[in-house]
């Protein structure tokens, strides 16, 4: 029998600045760095932080920090990535939770395993992205999810959920219902289909198709497109705190998105395959007048008024007034409640 004696790193009041990337300050009482499974284990052993609340933190990309943590944050360091299986129809790819998403999505390109392209630059670790079922592009992570390891924080016992057991939905899983802090993702794969089959069909890749001619890109060209996309819309976390977007967009039934549109003709809107439709949140915030505006230290992204970012020394409360600030007037003029998509601790 082998077994690992390393003891748990746990660290008393941290700082969590710098493990969000709102930039929002917020003190640990406690934080654990996992960087196994057989570290999971160790928390739920241990005769104290087993039986407190956890807070599991992966690049904190999603996350507004209101107030100081009580619960144990987990901060998961699980690294590794490997090419798990090669057959005639998919590649079968992994990555430890810990790992950066943005580098696990260049790393897959520059081992030839293309089929993630479109989800480059996304911010956050590989871990986290199946939590809120990340998305752009056209792509969401369950459009290219195999299965996952996770160790449940109550048993200590190892599980591995399939796409069906997660519970994916637009920005969303069952790691933000039932299994939210009762569950640590350990690592996650990823089925890229072959053959590769570009992603083209979004608005701004067509006009990327259309300004360069090139008409048939490689996933390496689609990675490069979708960088510079992004680039031009979202501000970089590093430069400028924000959580990426801070709404997601809301599904409404065709009648209540028709009552809207014969108000308001403009409206950006996407009919769904049920027959709901998505209206862009970013627009009747836009709409609103809010873009470039701010509360205290807390403000609306010029470039795309989805995103809220910290001005430079912001609390998470005035991210907090801000943001319903904002669903009070979408609400007042269009009759709709956004949701935020961080989680708000
Ligand atoms: N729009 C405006 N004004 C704005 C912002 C947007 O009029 O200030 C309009 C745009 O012109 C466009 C439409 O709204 O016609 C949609 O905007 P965009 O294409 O930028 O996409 P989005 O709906 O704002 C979603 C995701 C992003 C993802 C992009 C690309 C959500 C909540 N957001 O943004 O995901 O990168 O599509 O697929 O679904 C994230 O989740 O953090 C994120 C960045």
């Amino acid at each position: 029998m082998s077994f690992d004696v390393s003891p748990l790193q746990i660290e008393a009041r941290v700082s969590l600045r710098e493990h969000n990337s709102f930039g929002l300050p917020a003190v640990a009482q406690t934080l654990v760095r996992v960087r196994s499974d057989a570290d999971v284990r160790r928390v739920v052993d241990h005769p104290e932080l087993g039986r407190a609340p956890k807070l599991i933190l992966g690049g904190g990309s999603n996350l507004v920090l209101t107030r100081d943590v009580a619960a144990a944050v987990l901060k998961v360091e699980i690294a590794g990535r490997r090419l798990v299986a090669e057959t005639a129809d998919a590649w079968i790819v992994e990555a430890g939770a810990g790992e950066r998403w943005h580098d696990f999505v260049t790393w897959t390109l520059e081992q030839g395993l293309p089929g993630l392209e479109n989800l480059a630059l996304i911010p956050g670790t590989v871990g986290a992205a199946p939590v809120q079922n990340i998305g752009a592009y056209g792509v969401e992570l369950k459009d290219r999810f195999h299965s996952l390891d996770a160790v449940d924080l109550v048993t200590g016992r190892s599980v591995t959920l399939d796409a069906g057991m997660c519970r994916f939905a637009y920005r969303d899983s069952v790691f933000k219902h039932e299994l939210a802090g009762k569950s640590v993702v350990t690592r996650v794969r990823f089925r890229l289909p072959r053959p590769w089959l570009p992603v083209l069909g979004y608005l701004d890749l067509e006009r990327k198709m259309a300004e360069t001619g090139n008409t048939s890109p490689d996933a390496r060209t689609i990675y490069d497109w979708v960088c510079a996309i992004r680039r031009a819309k979202l501000p970089d976390p590093a430069v400028i705190g924000n959580a990426g977007s801070f709404f997601k967009n809301p599904v409404v039934s065709a009648e209540q998105c028709r009552d809207i549109i014969e108000r308001d003709p403009e409206i950006v809107h996407y009919p769904m395959p049920d027959g709901s439709v998505k209206l862009a949140a970013g627009w009747l915030i836009d709409a609103c007048g809010w873009k470039g505006k701010s509360v205290g230290r807390a403000g609306v992204y010029e470039r795309q008024a989805l995103v809220l970012v910290n001005r430079g020394g912001a609390s998470g409360a005035e991210v907090v007034t801000l943001a319903r600030a904002i669903q009070e007037s979408v609400y007042g003029r269009f009759g709709i409640r956004l949701e935020p998509e961080p989680v708000i601790v």
